[in-house]
């Protein structure tokens, strides 16, 4: 009707005009047509029939020949100058014609403009409003912009503490200098060069080499001692079998007072003794270090200052890496022997406290020495032995016993044959000293770390031992802590743990094993990020992917996709409109190393980096955006909710407003791709278009790419490879990544829908294709597949939203060995992004509606279509398990819709969205 209308009436008046020509015109052509013909046939006709003799005379005449007659001769000149006319009149209509198809354009064209300048001033409306309301927002927090807070200054010669009465009782407040590390410093460690002390010739080769690579690689480490929050020095270990014995103690004290920048008290230095468990393990006892902390593996009480001095595992991997894949399985939980202890006592408690005690300790000694548990121990893990109720190993004596300190249990044998034993172990006793004076030993960090690195639970006899980082990282969550006297309960403690408890603890212990004491790196990398956890200075900012941008010509103007019209009367949101708004970055330094310090430690990826924004940040009570933190939120409807137009009007749940990036692998398909880009166009909330160019042929020069409204950066990549897809491009502004192949056909609704999942549960991964994972009982494997299933387990990055920090931790925290195969394969990136996310979160995906069958036009449906690309699914999936340790992936029948999908709507209410 409109339409209709407002064709005829845009003509106005001089329309009315023509049309009333035209249809005199046409009058006219009517008459000429019928009646003419009519009138001269009649005349022709009465001619013939009359003059028939004439004919036979004449024979037949040509018409012409009639004109000869007078009368018909009239008539056939009227009849020519009519024809003429004709013509002309057939010509001015073409004419005319011509002009109402060419009015026609200009009228649909005004018609465009005019709902393009509607649709512009409708987002300078949307702009102005948005902008009034960051504006608001802003006025509304009050708040002067933070700025750094003023630096403290070292102060050259004074550290300003007054002297603690002795170094014993050193602690970070009394003995540390904070002036040399303001919480924004960065955390600069000056490393002496073991070259620089006598003491340095003394030292292991095998640690100093060690120590010297980890220090290569470490970023915290600067060459400007002027500078330097913290000083280390590598004091140990010693040589086993030097040609020369160390010099004494009280030689290395006089060492160190030299060392240039000791300051007289050594503060903010730490003496570093990694420990391979020679003898000389804690010569550092007799040694006064001033105000230098201690970082060893073996300490007395009275020599330990909580707080102070650090408690680190001994190295054992110093120069080779271990190899993740030979790490034995988590699962079966049950291993042959339900726990399992080789050791030798060298010295009972009671001959070692004969000896002559070093002076300090007598007078601390309080009362009586502790009872001597060992002889109970020995006598009840016997007798569980003997009672045959349950498999376990314990010996009590060895061939060739390691050397340890008196009263510690001397490890038996070759790390070879110890490690076979503990790979048949469900739970590995860890027999703390006799002398409880003894608070960590090396011995103990030893079979700690052996049981960790190959999955068998640590159990710790004595629970006055303090184990490696005990102030950071939570052992009951890896460890069985039971005082010694409780050993007679031990058996029944043990046998009634379940064996969730049981593999989470297995899982939690290979993640702090691998994570803290698996290399060198770690090992150092753990004594500094325990330093700077406990003065609350922030990690260093984990690394981005610097985006080599590819020139590109935007030019074709985005048009309307076929496949969209179907979406053309959906209102998804503020399309176009929003102005560009990258998510906030580093809002949470300090709350890493205050709040959240124990969940840094103890969870994955550990505490080693800042990242920019994590899915972990916990959410605002709902009336706290009402009531004074609203900055940022756009609930639905202001708060009051609503349906459909008021859900589409905001985007409403628990975390403020945000925008999402696409992020598009291509591989040499450049018509593809445009098309996929263009549909792009009008996407609301997206931020950015990332096409990550996987090829080293650049793109064509006369391509044409795409206007969009949108910058579309196209990275370029040092090689092709799949991995570059969740490479943390710092071209990213957004938490929110939506990963989509460029060949994947995703609608526009369906796409809001992800995203608002998406923005319930950021620390999933959020998609469309779901597949599964199945157990092949006559392999005992895993296999991939891809069949209709209800349930599944991984949503296929070709079409996911999942979070910016996945794409750190896949890049810079997974195991290289995962990154590898995906590169030797060509395949299984997503694979190996789902076992991530699922290994960090023990969650499933979370697939989301889509209004049709996802379609992906090149992806294999099944087996049939690419055999080789299943067969190496499957073997990805078997060899990510392998690294893994155990199957990361979990199940999931959840499908989500959105909210009133299938309800019955009362007129005046609209649905959510109109298919989803
Ligand atoms: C080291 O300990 C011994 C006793 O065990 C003591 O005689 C000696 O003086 C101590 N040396 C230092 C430097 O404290
Ligand atoms: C947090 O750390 C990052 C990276 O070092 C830095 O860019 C940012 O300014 C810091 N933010 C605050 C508030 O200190
Ligand atoms: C998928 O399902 C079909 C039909 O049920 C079956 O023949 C095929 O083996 C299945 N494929 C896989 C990989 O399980």
């Amino acid at each position: 009707m409109q339409r209709n209308g407002g064709g005829v009436g845009a003509g106005g008046q001089p329309w009315v005009l023509r049309r009333v020509r035209l249809t005199w015109l046409s009058f006219m052509l009517f008459f000429i047509l019928v009646f003419f013909p009519l009138i001269a046939h009649y005349y022709l006709t009465t001619i013939d029939e009359a003059g028939g003799p004439d004919k036979r005379i004449f024979g037949p005449r040509p018409g012409g020949e009639l004109c000869e007659a007078k009368h018909v001769q009239d008539l056939c000149r009227i009849r020519e100058s009519v024809s003429e006319e004709l013509l002309q009149l057939e010509a001015k209509r073409q004419e005319l014609n011509g002009e109402i198809a060419r009015l026609n354009l200009r009228i649909e064209a005004c018609k465009r403009s005019i709902d393009s300048a509607k649709q512009d001033l409708l987002q300078l409306k949307n702009v102005i409003s948005q902008t009034e309301h960051s504006y608001k927002e802003l006025m509304a927090q009050n708040q002067p912009k933070l700025s750094l807070p003023v630096r403290l200054l070292p102060d050259k010669e004074d550290p300003g503490l007054p002297p603690p009465k002795s170094a014993r009782s050193c602690r970070l407040r009394s003995c540390f200098d904070y002036a040399r590390c303001p919480l924004t410093s960065g955390f600069p460690v000056y490393v002496y060069d073991t070259g620089s002390y006598l003491w340095g010739d003394y030292l292991d080769p095998l640690v100093k080499q060690a120590f010297a690579a980890s220090v290569k690689s470490n970023i915290y480490v600067t060459d400007n001692p002027s500078i330097a929050c913290l000083y280390l020095v590598l004091v140990g270990e010693l040589q086993e079998s030097p040609s020369s014995p160390p010099p004494s103690p009280s030689e290395l004290e006089k060492q160190l007072k030299a060392l240039p920048y000791w300051r007289s008290d050594g503060h903010n230095h730490v003496l570093v003794h990694l420990s391979r468990m020679s003898m000389t393990q804690n010569f550092l006892y007799n040694v006064s270090t001033g105000r230098a902390a201690v970082a060893q593996s073996t300490f007395f009480e009275q020599q330990y200052r909580e707080g102070f001095d650090l408690v680190v595992s001994p190295l054992v991997h110093a120069l080779s890496e271990p190899n993740f894949l030979e790490v034995p399985p988590q699962v079966p939980v049950k291993r042959k022997y339900l726990f399992t202890f080789q050791g030798e006592r060298v010295e009972s408690l009671r001959s070692s406290l004969q000896e002559t005690p070093p002076q300090s300790f007598e007078e601390e000694m309080e009362g009586d020495p502790p009872a001597d548990y060992d002889d109970r121990i020995i006598g009840t893990l016997k007798a569980v032995q003997d009672s045959h109720l349950d498999q376990v190993l314990v010996e009590f004596t060895c061939k060739n016993p390691r050397p340890s300190l008196p009263t510690e249990w001397a490890l038996c044998g070759e790390r070879e044959d110890r490690l076979e034993v503990l790979k048949a172990s469900t739970f590995a006793l860890v027999i703390s000293p006799g002398d409880g004076q003894l608070v960590a030993s090396a011995g103990c960090g030893m079979r700690l770390f052996e049981a960790m690195e190959v999955g068998a639970i640590p159990v710790v006899l004595g629970d006055h031992s303090r184990l490696p980082y005990h102030q950071l990282i939570r052992w009951s969550e890896a460890a069985i802590i039971v005082p010694k006297p409780r050993v007679t309960e031990l058996h029944f403690l043990l046998r009634s743990l379940s064996d969730n408890d049981m593999l989470a603890m297995r899982r939690q212990g290979r993640f702090l094993w691998e994570t803290y004491f698996s290399t060198s790196e770690n090992v150092l990398n753990t004594i500094l990020a325990n330093i700077r956890t406990s003065i609350q200075v922030p990690a260093a900012p984990i690394k981005e992917e610097p985006a080599q941008e590819i020139p590109h010509k935007a030019g074709k103007l985005a048009g309307t996709d076929a496949n969209l019209a179907d979406n053309g009367d959906l209102d998804l949101g503020p399309v176009e409109t929003e102005p560009p708004y990258a998510s906030p970055r580093f809002l949470r330094n300090f709350t890493y190393t205050a709040a959240d310090t124990y969940r840094a430690w103890n969870r994955a990826p550990g505490p080693f980096h800042l990242f920019p924004h994590t899915p972990l940040d916990p959410v605002l009570p709902s009336e706290a955006k009402f009531l004074g933190s609203g900055t940022g939120f756009r609930p639905i409807g202001g708060g009051t909710g609503g349906s459909g137009k008021e859900f589409q009007a905001a985007l409403g749940g628990n975390v403020p407003r945000e925008q999402f990036t696409v992020v598009m692998l291509t591989y040499e398909r450049e018509e593809v791709l445009m098309n996929s880009l263009e549909r792009l166009n009008g996407l609301p909330y997206l931020n950015k278009v990332v096409v990550v160019w996987n090829s080293p042929k650049p793109p064509s020069d006369d391509l044409l790419w795409p206007d969009i409204g949108l910058p579309i950066v196209v990275v370029r990549t040092e090689k092709n490879s799949l991995n570059n897809r969740f490479l943390p491009w710092d071209a990213v502004e957004t938490e929110a990544i939506l990963s989509i192949d460029d060949d994947a056909h995703l609608r526009h609704d369906e796409i809001m829908f992800g995203f608002r999942v998406w923005r319930e549960a950021r620390d999933r991964i959020v998609g469309f294709p779901g597949r599964y994972h199945a157990w092949d009982v006559n392999h005992q494997s895993w296999l991939y597949n891809s069949n209709y299933s209800c349930e599944l387990s991984m949503v296929l990055t070709g079409a996911a939203f999942f979070h910016k920090y996945y794409a750190y931790l896949y890049s810079y925290v997974m195991p290289q060995a995962i990154r590898d195969m995906v590169d030797e394969y060509i395949n299984c990136e997503d694979i190996a992004m789902n076992f991530l996310v699922s290994h960090i979160t023990r969650k499933p995906p979370i697939k989301v509606t889509s209004r049709w069958t996802f379609r992906c036009p090149g992806c294999p449906q099944a087996l049939s279509h690419d055999d080789s690309h299943f067969h190496e699914r499957h073997k990805c999936i078997n060899f990510f398990v392998k690294v893994y340790g155990y199957m990361p992936l979990l199940y999931t029948q959840f499908r989500v819709d959105s909210v009133l999908f299938k309800t019955r709507l009362p007129h005046d209410k609209t649905k959510c969205f109109k298919f989803i």
